[in-house]
């Protein structure tokens, strides 16, 4: 048997959670004992109008199970009043979960400053704004767990996403960091890249799939994500119908001129086989590693 996921206690931040896979992510946070603070401005999939009723379903499906939770319909890019109502309801905050999000989809020609600017204010000011104001609270008890919700449209490109693609991969680079800066005080941060049936995907992926692509099969990973169990910090995982894998950068060994000499653009193309040359790849997983073999080639040129 495995050791159960324990959460009670502990006070959970669900920003979206009105409904997808935010819903299912507390719910299941419910289930294992969390007190939830169910944020979700009850827009639409395309980041208009607002609404309390998504928030307050959830709330009372919670409540109807037995759990605990409290509805809170701010924006995230006001993350404060989020963070302000976990501790006026429940007196701390332990785990954040950024899932909050829009989608403006339009290939990059036709695409406006309105429709680059409001997916990255929701995805990446709002989780920057919630997390910058529980960080303070999770520093100061020497414990705290952040969850950013990247995508493979971030990771990998999608056509029609340029906006959402450049956001989701920036909370990536942001879970690296603070993953990094966050160490000290026992606050561990990840990243997870979902796919689940949702309105958000309704349309998009085939019906037959849609139906099998259930939102819960993406929340385990969630919330063990955000337990005491959870070692991991500064990583990111590709997670849904029921299957879970972690991504990492592989770079190649590359190619190494003599720096004191420099080198030629003909240089560069009679070595591009080499430079992409992925036999015994590394796998940088921090800078200092991945100055590597940029130093040893200094080194052997000295
Ligand atoms: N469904 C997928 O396959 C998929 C794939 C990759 C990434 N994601 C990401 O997962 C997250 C959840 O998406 P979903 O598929 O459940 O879609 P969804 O539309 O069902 O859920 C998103 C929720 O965020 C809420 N929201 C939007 N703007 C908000 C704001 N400013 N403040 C507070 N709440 C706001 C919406 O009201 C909605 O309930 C999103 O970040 C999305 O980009 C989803």
């Amino acid at each position: 048997m495995s050791e159960p996921v324990r959460l009670e206690d502990r006070v959970v931040v669900v920003t979206g959670a009105g409904g997808g896979l935010g819903r299912a992510h507390a719910l299941l946070f419910a289930a294992h004992g969390a007190q939830v603070v169910v944020n979700d401005l009850g827009g639409s999939t395309f980041g208009e109008g607002a609404s309390v009723s998504a928030a307050d379903r959830v709330v009372q499906e919670i409540r109807a199970a037995g759990g605990t939770a409290v509805a809170n319909h701010d924006s995230v890019t006001d993350g404060a009043r989020i963070v302000e109502q976990a501790l006026d309801s429940f007196g701390r905050v332990d785990v954040l979960v950024n899932n909050a999000g829009i989608l403006r989809d339009k290939t990059f020609h036709k695409m406006d400053d309105s429709d680059w600017e409001q997916v990255y204010q929701v995805h990446v000011e709002g989780a920057y704004k919630v997390t910058h104001a529980a960080w303070p609270h999770l520093r100061a008890q020497n414990w705290g767990r952040v969850i950013f919700t990247a995508s493979t449209s971030g990771i990998y490109g999608n056509f029609g996403q340029a906006n959402y693609s450049m956001a989701k991969l920036g909370l990536y680079g942001l879970t690296r960091t603070l993953a990094i800066e966050g160490r000290r005080n026992g606050i561990l941060v990840n990243a997870i890249a979902p796919t689940g049936g949702t309105r958000m995907t309704e349309g998009l992926i085939p019906a037959q799939v849609f139906e099998r692509l259930k939102p819960e099969l993406v929340s385990p990973l969630v919330v063990y994500l955000g337990s005491e169990q959870c070692q991991d910090s500064g990583a990111l995982f590709e997670v849904g119908g029921g299957w879970v894998g972690k991504v990492r950068w592989e770079r190649s060994l590359g190619v190494g001129f003599d720096p004191r000499e420099g080198f030629t653009p003909e240089q560069v193309a009679q070595n591009w086989a080499r430079i992409g040359d992925f036999d015994g790849a590394v796998h940088p997983d921090d800078s200092v590693q991945a100055l590597q073999q940029m130093m040893e080639n200094l080194q052997r040129h000295a």
